[in-house]
């Protein structure tokens, strides 16, 4: 392993990075900073341009300006393979002729590594791995969850400082994801590396994340640990990405002193929002866990049931406001309503969220 002295200690800075392919600006001038040893998950539409930022600071794509630090250096022109960077991809990209112990070994001879050398590292990622009685197959002979494991391996053996994942897992099938997500969290335990990992999975990037980066057409929205980008979204944007199923929306009137009037009742005579004049028309977030069945909540609201799913533990409940907003309801102990029939939910107050008519969060006096 790299010893982390002063000098290669793993951050990383983007500085202004923008991104042109021909004219189309794809990345818009982003700042980001990256921690020594932080697990960073980058989520965000497709197309957005994830790939391309980590494609970024892998080196494997230039930057049209801006530049990249990964400690106190500037990487922006040096070239891929002596970043001290290693990247795992979604299609595994092994070698389909050569062993999973050549695969591994690839890079090294390039890179002149002595063979015992080579050998201990093998042994020791395969080993961390759980793929040492693979090292002779190759990788036709492999599982999806097996080759994904190999690809890992080969990024070890490099002993880069940072790490990073493009959507590693999202070629293996449910069951397999879930394994290999904590195997990846115990990795980092483990080894303390600065990983830098692109995922569209919402389980993977809450559970995964030191702070997660939301990214849309090109820009960060929001930088935060998963616990304040969940609760504390700070526009409309991030709080309907993030979080399955999405934030409900629902429109409604800020009545000034009296606070807000939804499809044209008074929902609330004790709240205040900041920033707001009356009668301007809001948005209100509430998440689909917050809502229940209880109807003598400050906040609540008549729908229309369309349709249920029964989950087991779960039960999630489709349906339409009086105002024709769709809405969905997760709840764990309530009975299973009629599709047609008219139901009550609520919400305590302190769940709600406010948006103004530019989709920014409106925070409570
Ligand atoms: N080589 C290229 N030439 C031209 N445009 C490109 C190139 N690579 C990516 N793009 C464009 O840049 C934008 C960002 O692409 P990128 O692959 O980074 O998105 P992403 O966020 O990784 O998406 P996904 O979630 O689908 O993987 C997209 O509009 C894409 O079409
Ligand atoms: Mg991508």
């Amino acid at each position: 392993m790299h010893n982390k002295t002063q000098d290669n200690i793993a951050s990383v800075s983007l500085k202004n990075i923008v991104k042109k392919f021909g004219d189309v600006e794809v990345i818009n001038g982003i700042d980001l900073e990256i921690n020594d040893g932080e697990f960073v998950v980058f989520v965000g539409p497709s197309g957005c341009g994830k790939s391309t930022l980590l494609r970024m600071i892998s080196g494997l794509d230039d930057v049209t300006s801006g530049s990249i630090l990964i400690g106190d250096k500037d990487v922006t022109r040096v070239q891929a393979a002596k970043r001290g960077v290693s990247m795992v991809f979604q299609s595994y990209a092994l070698y389909p002729h050569m062993t999973v112990y050549q695969n591994m070994e690839f890079g090294l001879k390039i890179a002149k590594t002595p063979k015992a050398e080579i050998r201990k590292l093998i042994a020791d990622a395969a080993e961390k791995l759980q793929i040492t009685e693979l090292l002779g197959r190759r990788p036709g002979q492999l599982s999806g969850g097996q080759r994904q494991r190999v690809a890992i391996g080969r990024s070890i053996v490099k002993q880069p400082l940072i790490f990073l994942f493009d959507e590693p897992l999202s070629n293996l099938d449910a069951e397999l994801r879930v394994g290999m997500r904590i195997e990846i969290a115990d990795l980092h335990r483990e080894l303390k590396n600065t990983m830098i990992y692109v995922t569209h999975d919402q389980i993977e990037a809450m559970t995964l994340a030191d702070r997660i980066v939301i990214l849309r057409d090109g820009n960060v929205e929001q930088v935060g640990t998963p616990k304040e980008v969940y609760e504390n979204p700070i526009n409309q944007f991030v709080a309907g990405f993030m979080g399955s199923p999405s934030m409900n929306f629902i429109s409604a009137t800020y009545n000034g002193t009296g606070g807000f009037d939804v499809y044209g009742k008074n929902l609330t005579s004790s709240l205040k929002l900041s920033n707001v004049a009356k009668d301007e028309i809001i948005t209100i977030g509430i998440r689909p866990e917050h809502l229940s069945l209880d109807g003598s909540l400050e906040f609540s609201l008549i729908v229309k049931v369309e349709a249920t799913e029964y989950l087991g533990g779960t039960l999630f409940i489709y349906g339409v406001t009086e105002g024709g907003e769709k809405i969905t309801i997760e709840n764990r102990h309530d009975k299973t309503p009629k599709i047609g029939n008219k139901i009550t939910v609520g919400a305590e107050m302190s769940y709600l969220r406010f948006f103004d008519k530019n989709k920014r969060r409106i925070h409570r006096k």
